[in-house]
């Protein structure tokens, strides 16, 4: 049935919260580069004023992100507020921070946390976050987290330069005890990195190396392809396989994203700013007619309105696709059934 609108609910189902640009990796890809640079970040009280805002507001679950969370001095801190608030909490990490002592505290506050891996080998790992000792720092870090019972899912930032390696990859977080392997596509941070995105065949190659993963690695509960795939970019053959490694996006509707300067949009990469906590506050905000065109789905291509594939696909990745045409740069895509050149 022909799906033409989405209600968005009385407040986000989670909210990325962006604690900080500042990072000790230097991942070339990252979307948030220069932010490595300026550094923006509130001061403790600021961050918890947007927490008992989002309190108000009625969310309840909480994904504490960056830039890299566990760097700020006062991230225990905000851990304490927030837990003290209701709300349930997670993060994105890249663990190379992260001691017994520290591991032992989240433990306190979250069940699970999402770390990063880009290579199964330290020196390609260490080359893609720019930083030599970032693999032997984020093992270490996955050990503490699971040696205090915090459950670890990876993300592997899946481009041209790691997909082959994805099965490296399951193998070896197989062996350190985590529960979940998340392979999110590239997203264009930067026209000069065009040859990172993966076409059409390589996608189908991904999706094959993810399932042998799933099968071979049972510790491993849940392997996924979010950032979702559009269904028309890979061949019929693969639909019933993508259907058990999709996740359709709530993009324009269940979620939210603070970033470390006060944005709100709607998800963590999106540039489409909402409003800014500095001027207005989160409720309002959140109930702002500028969502109006997610409700109607006025964002959805064409070609996605009367697909059969709509209901769990979505179109695909909104952002993806926004990066690519904001940059001007043209890529291989089978989407829509066109293919177009490089
Ligand atoms: C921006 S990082 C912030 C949290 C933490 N520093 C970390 O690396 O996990 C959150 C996730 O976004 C992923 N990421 C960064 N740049 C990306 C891009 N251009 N496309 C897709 N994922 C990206 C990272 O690999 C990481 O798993
Ligand atoms: S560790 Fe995370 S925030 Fe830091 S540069 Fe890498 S992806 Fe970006
Ligand atoms: S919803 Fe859009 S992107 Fe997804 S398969 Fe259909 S036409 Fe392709």
């Amino acid at each position: 049935m022909l799906m033409t609108h989405m209600k968005r609910p009385s407040a986000p189902f989670y909210v990325q919260f962006e604690l900080t640009e500042q990072c000790n990796n230097r991942c070339y890809f990252c979307y948030n580069p220069l932010g490595h640079i300026g550094g923006q970040e509130f001061d403790l009280p600021k961050i918890k004023d947007i927490l008992k805002q989002l309190h108000d507001a009625g969310v309840f679950r909480i994904n504490f992100n960056g830039g890299e969370p566990t760097i700020r001095p006062d991230f225990r801190s905000i851990l304490e507020y927030a837990t003290g608030l209701g709300f349930e909490l997670h993060m994105n990490t890249n663990s190379t921070l992260i001691t017994d002592d520290l591991a032992h505290f989240i433990s306190l506050y979250m069940k699970s946390v999402c770390t990063s891996i880009l290579h199964s080998n330290k020196e390609e790992h260490d080359r893609m976050t720019g930083r030599s000792g970032a693999y032997d720092d984020v093992i270490k870090g996955i050990s503490c987290l699971r040696n205090n019972n915090v459950k670890v899912e990876v993300n592997v930032c899946t481009s041209t330069e790691n997909y082959r390696d994805i099965y490296n990859i399951g193998k070896l977080i197989s062996s350190l005890d985590c529960y979940a392997l998340c392979s999110t596509r590239y997203i264009l941070n930067d026209a000069k990195n065009k040859a990172l995105l993966l076409n059409s065949a390589e996608t189908m190659e991904l999706i094959d190396s993810l399932l042998k993963v799933k099968n071979d690695f049972p510790n491993i509960t849940d392997v996924s392809l979010p950032g979702p795939v559009p269904y028309c970019e890979i061949d019929k053959s693969y639909y019933e396989k993508l259907r058990i490694l999709n996740i359709p996006c709530q993009y324009g509707y269940g979620l939210a994203r603070i970033s470390p300067s006060g944005n709100v949009t709607p998800c963590t990469i999106s540039d489409d700013v909402m409003g800014n906590l500095n001027n207005d506050s989160f409720e309002h905000i959140w109930n702002a007619p500028t969502w109006e065109k997610y409700e109607c789905l006025c964002h959805i291509p064409v070609p996605c309105r009367d697909c059969n594939e709509f209901h769990v696909c979505r179109g695909g990745c909104v952002v993806y696709d926004e990066s690519i045409n904001t940059l001007g740069v043209k890529i291989a895509t089978k989407k829509w059934g066109v293919t177009s050149g490089q």
